[in-house]
């Protein structure tokens, strides 16, 4: 995807689920971050880097931060308690206004829209710290390379990075939940029958459904079971794969369970319908395990009585780039890397920490 398209899915994120998009944890899409948590996340991810570093015996000079891919200031605001004044650039503009208006800083954040492949905003040597977290993930490694090669510039003598990349998706083999076996991923759902006919656009609906163990298997406590949606268009094309998520209890072979579910109806106004399916996480959804058994066994339709429009669904893309290529590209730059260390499992992805100095005038003396 090139650099304008990766800004317009995240304008699009910005617009219709900010928090989530940043953040993605349970029960938080559709507006379900409580703000207070959200940014003390923030301040614990600002804390823990801390203590990488003093383990790490780096000093930084507590001037000037760059929080790269800053979206709405969740690191922003605890890098500035940290250091004298942190410029947050991110690529999406509502991104940045709404960093702008949740800022607390007193002016010790300035943030900025940037949407090259450059960082031209700055002189050479401007920044003491460099800090990029979840952000140079979503787009080819190309830019992340690039990206990587501005960190190096922007960096004054000194100076420290701190960025973090995924390498490779983990294999089926190295997740921590234990497959269920193929007979027994056969599961019916259900809806009620008073499933609603519209949802306003982007807004958040609960929905109750019904989910029955149809395989002659239990379905264990702790298997990361949870009943999942996407929206398809009248064609049946899937227009939104992966939408709202309810976690299952257990549930024995022949036994039917009720849970919410919340969906977000696609950000465009048209006609959708819904589909409904069971997935192990990080392992397989049962439809598509078992050639179609549970999605959908019922649909219903939702929107306007107008023509259909299209639909624009954001996309966040995933990229991993091999520790070796990272190092070599900020040692290329002129610094020394000086630790790598393993983020363990995130989303799906194994990834690390990039720790690099540029030297100064003592490491040459
Ligand atoms: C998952 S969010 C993380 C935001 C922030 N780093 C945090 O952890 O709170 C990724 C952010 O990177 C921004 N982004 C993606 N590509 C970018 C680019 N090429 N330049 C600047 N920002 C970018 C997105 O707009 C989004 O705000």
């Amino acid at each position: 995807m090139e650099l304008d398209e990766v800004g317009r899915n995240w304008e699009l994120f910005a617009t219709s689920d900010p928090h989530w998009a940043v953040l993605s944890a349970t029960g938080t899409r559709g507006g379900g971050w409580d703000l207070d948590a959200f940014f003390a996340q923030g301040v614990d991810e600002i804390g823990q880097a801390q203590v990488r570093l003093a383990r790490l015996g780096l000093d930084v000079k507590p001037g000037r931060a760059l929080d790269f891919g800053c979206g709405v200031g969740r690191l922003s605001q605890p890098l500035a308690r940290w250091f004298d004044r942190c410029d947050g650039v991110d690529i999406a503009p509502s991104m940045v206004e709404r960093a702008r208006r949740l800022d607390d800083s007193d002016g010790r954040c300035v943030f900025h829209v940037n949407r090259s492949d450059r960082i031209g905003l700055f002189a050479d040597c401007t920044f003491d710290f460099i800090y990029s977290s979840l952000v140079l993930q979503h787009m080819e490694p190309r830019f992340a390379l690039g990206y990587l090669a501005e960190f190096c510039r922007l960096l004054a003598p000194g100076g420290v990075i701190m960025v973090q990349i995924p390498s490779r998706p983990l294999r089926p083999d190295e997740l921590t939940v234990e497959p269920l076996p193929v007979d027994a991923r056969v599961a019916e759902v259900d809806l009620p029958a008073g499933f609603p006919k519209r949802i306003v656009r982007g807004t958040q609906c609960s929905i109750a459904v019904g989910v029955t163990n149809r395989s002659a298997m239990p379905w264990p406590e702790g298997a990361s079971l949870q009943v999942g949606n996407h929206w398809l268009d009248e064609l049946d094309n899937v227009l939104q794969f992966d939408d709202g998520r309810a976690p299952l209890p257990s549930v024995d072979p022949g036994q039917r369970v009720d849970v919410t579910i919340q969906v977000t109806a696609p950000p465009r106004t048209g006609r959708y319908r819904v589909a409904l399916d069971v997935v192990q996480e990080g392992i397989a959804w049962f439809g598509d395990a078992t050639g179609g058994v549970t999605a959908p066994t019922k649909a219903a339709r939702w929107g306007s009585r107008g023509a259909q429009v299209g639909v624009e669904v954001p996309v966040m893309e995933t990229h991993g780039v091999e520790p070796a290529i990272v190092e070599d590209a900020l040692r290329v730059g002129g610094l020394s890397v000086v630790g790598t260390e393993p983020t363990g499992f995130t989303g799906g992805w194994e990834g690390s920490w990039y720790v690099a100095r540029k030297p100064d005038a003592a490491d040459r003396a």
